[in-house]
């Protein structure tokens, strides 16, 4: 494997990646999965429970070397990541769960962003004090603290309450634009995908590979409901064409 920086874009070429069960089976999660992201863009990749979404993150995270194939990352580098679960240190307060993160920046900044998060007034208080939904926030505010060159977010939406996940959504789909930060969000939503993404990759079940992409064409804010709608029915096709082959 492979895992330099310093392009223009995001650029994954799995050809496999295997894990090794508890019974020491071998279990081949990714084969021949390959997509490219421009830098500055956000993607969304959409696959079922299980088809090896986190695996393909941590790998472009380099979490996870062990793999065959290449991954190049945008320009710079430098990663954000929000976890499935959102994962702050207990012990520290909101803002020096960012301040830890994110050393270089300013307290002014930190304090920009928490309030951009609608967190101000909870920089001081613990994780534990905190409810999901504003601890997923704080995971974000994380990501975002380190100025990433590449933000990957492993379905940061799920276990919030309708509402709440349409609030953070809006949040997110904002700041992608605002940052122009290139983006890789793992979700099982299509309807979510289409409505964050410019491109959306759909995987195939284990062993995952990118079985269609769409192209989204339309920026974020001016998606309709009847275009997001006809997206969706290009998606639902395409993974049905998927299921048949
Ligand atoms: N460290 C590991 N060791 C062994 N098997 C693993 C490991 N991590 C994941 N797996 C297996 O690989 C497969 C893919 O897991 P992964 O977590 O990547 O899926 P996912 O698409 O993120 O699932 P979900 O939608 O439930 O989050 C699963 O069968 C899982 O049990
Ligand atoms: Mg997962």
């Amino acid at each position: 494997m492979s895992h330099d920086g310093a392009a223009a874009l995001l650029e994954v070429r799995v050809s496999s990646k295997d894990h090794v069960t508890a019974g020491g089976r071998s279990l081949c999660v990714l084969r021949d999965l390959q997509f490219t992201l421009p830098a500055g863009r956000a993607g969304a990749v959409v696959g079922p429970s299980g088809c090896g979404k986190t695996t393909l993150l941590r790998l472009i995270a380099g979490l996870d070397r062990q793999y065959r194939g290449s991954i190049r990352l945008p320009a710079g580098g430098r990663l954000g990541m929000v976890f499935q679960e959102p994962r702050l240190l207990p012990w520290r307060s909101v803002v020096d769960n960012l301040r830890i993160a994110a050393p270089q920046a300013s307290a002014a900044t930190l304090a920009a962003l928490l309030a951009r998060l609608g967190l101000a007034e909870h920089a001081e208080h613990f994780p534990g004090e905190l409810s999901l939904g504003l601890a997923r926030r704080v995971a974000l505010a994380r990501a975002l603290a380190i100025e990433p060159d590449l933000l990957l977010m492993d379905e940061p939406f799920v276990s919030l309450d309708a509402a709440l996940a349409r609030e953070l959504r809006g949040e997110i789909a904002a700041l992608i634009d605002e940052k122009k930060v290139t983006t890789l969000i793992v979700t099982h939503d299509i309807r979510e995908a289409i409505e964050l993404a410019d491109r959306v990759f759909l995987l195939s079940t284990r062993p995952a590979r990118v079985g269609a992409t769409l192209e989204i064409g339309t920026p974020r804010r001016a998606l309709t409901k009847e275009a997001a709608d006809a997206l969706q029915r290009e998606a639902d096709a395409a993974i049905e064409a998927m299921r048949r082959r």
